[in-house]
């Protein structure tokens, strides 16, 4: 399935536009089969989406928030109170400011010292929820994605480990670039999703995007190409200034 581009004016017009269509999308998964699960994003650009979604009066009385399901696309190897946590970035924007009960926050535990013995209970974790049976992945409703200026992903970075991983729903993922480890979920469980957004803003990003959207088939060097849902649907809601790059778009 060819994937949706939307390019919006600024970072406040992709907040806007990724909270809608997160509600949109989690009222038609809980229309569907009454339930939603969620994986956010990490990094900077979803946090004014979550405070959207949380502040908003139209966007937040738009989810079904009582029958959502919280997980993560990838965590930094750090306590749930670290300033670099995608939980405690997630947790302060959104989930502490919705009606979203503590056992349906699934977070990873980036506190494990053990950065792969964390992957492997957030794995079990993962199998537990959706009942599954061995060798089979996870339908996640809804994944939401970043793009990092390198072309990375969740914590997918380029020429790691991670991006060949093809039987393991979550793995540590050796960032020498980082010197750390991130735990991230795998691009067999992304591409297994019903629908994976990218939210994509500034000027930072647009030769990223474009040489992801638009250059060779290069995915070790920009692994956001590896992000092709099976079965699902893929949108990328971007900014100008992240797409100024891309074929069509203006030189402005
Ligand atoms: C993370 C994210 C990562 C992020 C990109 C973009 O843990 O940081 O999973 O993939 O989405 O690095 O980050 P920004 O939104 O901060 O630019």
């Amino acid at each position: 399935m060819k994937p949706e581009i939307l390019i919006v004016d600024d970072a406040a017009a992709v907040a806007h536009a990724a909270a809608a269509d997160f509600a949109r999308h989690c009222r038609r998964s809980v229309a569907e089969h009454s339930a939603c699960s969620v994986a956010l994003a990490g990094g900077s650009t979803p946090a004014g989406m979550y405070a959207l979604l949380a502040t908003n009066a139209a966007l937040r009385d738009a989810v079904p928030w009582e029958h959502l399901h919280f997980f993560w696309g990838d965590e930094r190897h750090v306590p749930p109170d670290h300033p670099d946590s995608n939980y405690r970035m997630a947790h302060e924007a959104l989930l502490s400011r919705v009606p979203v009960a503590e056992n349906r926050v699934h977070r990873i535990a980036g506190e494990n010292p053990d950065a792969q013995r964390a992957a492997e209970d957030y794995e079990q974790t993962l199998r537990a929820y959706f009942a599954l049976p061995a060798g089979v992945f996870p339908r996640l409703d809804l994944v939401l994605l970043g793009l990092g200026s390198d072309g990375h992903t969740a914590s997918l970075f380029p020429a790691t480990p991670a991006l060949a991983e093809g039987e393991r729903l979550v793995v540590a993922n050796p960032v020498a670039r980082l010197h750390a480890d991130r735990i991230t979920l795998t691009v067999p469980v992304l591409n297994h999703a019903a629908r994976v957004v990218f939210v994509v803003s500034g000027r930072g990003k647009a030769a990223a995007l474009q040489a992801v959207l638009e250059g060779a088939h290069l995915p070790e060097r920009y692994p956001a190409q590896l992000i092709a849902p099976v079965s699902g649907s893929l949108a990328w809601i971007v900014d100008r200034d992240a797409a100024h790059l891309l074929g069509g778009q203006s030189a402005a």
